[in-house]
Formats: structure tokens, C-alpha cells, sequence
């Protein structure tokens, strides 16, 4: 974002027409805030040991989530698939496998018992799926983003993202 738009953004958000999460923000920035979320969820279910805080952060992981890797399948992996090169595409296909990974596992853990064995080593491999995903797409994913789409059309990435979002049901 240039310095004139980061100026105008700031001044419409302070007077209250855009929140801090729409109108001129790159979509990398807003894929950064929900990976700290998402993040900071599964390492508290790593520490805690409670059934009942377990199972409120199962379902704060899955409000999280399910909207994140929908939207973004649609509005970043879709994009990157479609692009020439081999690695782009390779790149996208790796995005898509690993969500699909990381949701049958998060199925397999909200269908079982907070603070019994099976459930911890769900909530690990979660955990260990989301941590190396991540690592991969802000390295890889985002290269290619970078690379191919300017500012602007990552700022109305950005605001398909959230309207995306928006339309994901979770159960
Ligand atoms: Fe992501
Ligand atoms: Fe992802």
C-alpha cells in the first residue's frame, strides 16, 4: 500500500467508515492476523487440561478455520493454481491437499472425548498439520502472491476474502 492510501486508510478507520480490517488492506496482512489466531488456539488446547475448556477451544479453532481455508481456497489457491508456471501450480495443489488434511483431522477431533488420550494425540496432530502448513504457505503461497498481483489487486483480494468468509457456514 502506498503511503497516501495508508494515510487515507488510517484517516477513514479513525473516523470510524472502515474498520481496521477492510477497504485498503493487503490480504496478506489479514491472512497474518487469522494464522496468529489459529495458532495461538491450538497451542492453548496443547496446554490445556481441562474438558471443557478443550471442547470451547475445539469450537473457537473451527469458527476460525473453516472460514479461513474456504476463503482462502477460493479467493488465493485458486488464483495461484492458474498461473503458468509448474511450481505455482504444484504450490496451489500442496495448499489444497494439506486443508483437506488439516479438516478431516479437525472432524476426527471435535467428534471425540475432551482429556482422553485420543483426543490429545488429535489435537497434537492438528497442531503439528496447522504449524507446518502455515510455515509453507507464508513462504511459498505468499511468494507467488507477491510476485503476480500488485497492491491493488491484493487489497481487493483482501475484500473478496472477507466477503468469501462471510459465506462459509460452520457447523
Ligand atoms: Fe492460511
Ligand atoms: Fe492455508
Amino acid at each position: 500500500m502506498s503511503v497516501r492510501s495508508s494515510i487515507e486508510q488510517a484517516t477513514k478507520t479513525m473516523m470510524g467508515v472502515l474498520s481496521p480490517s477492510e477497504g485498503q488492506t493487503d490480504i496478506l496482512d489479514t491472512l497474518q492476523a487469522e494464522h496468529d489466531e489459529v495458532q495461538d488456539l491450538l497451542q492453548r488446547l496443547s496446554k490445556s487440561e481441562t474438558a471443557r475448556e478443550q471442547k470451547s477451544l475445539v469450537n473457537q479453532i473451527k469458527q476460525a478455520l473453516v472460514p479461513h481455508t474456504k476463503a482462502e481456497e477460493e479467493v488465493v489457491y485458486t488464483p495461484i493454481a492458474a498461473l503458468s508456471g509448474e511450481k505455482a501450480k504444484i504450490d496451489g495443489a500442496e495448499g489444497f491437499t494439506e486443508h483437506a488434511l488439516a479438516s478431516a483431522t479437525l472432524m476426527q477431533l471435535d467428534s471425540l472425548t475432551p482429556n482422553t488420550p485420543e483426543f490429545k494425540a488429535a489435537a497434537k496432530v492438528l497442531k503439528e498439520l496447522i504449524d507446518h502448513h502455515v510455515q509453507e504457505e507464508e513462504r511459498n503461497i505468499w511468494a507467488q502472491v507477491k510476485e503476480n498481483f500488485s497492491d491493488e489487486q491484493r487489497e481487493q483480494m483482501n475484500r473478496d476474502f472477507l466477503t468469501a468468509k462471510k459465506r462459509v457456514k460452520v457447523a
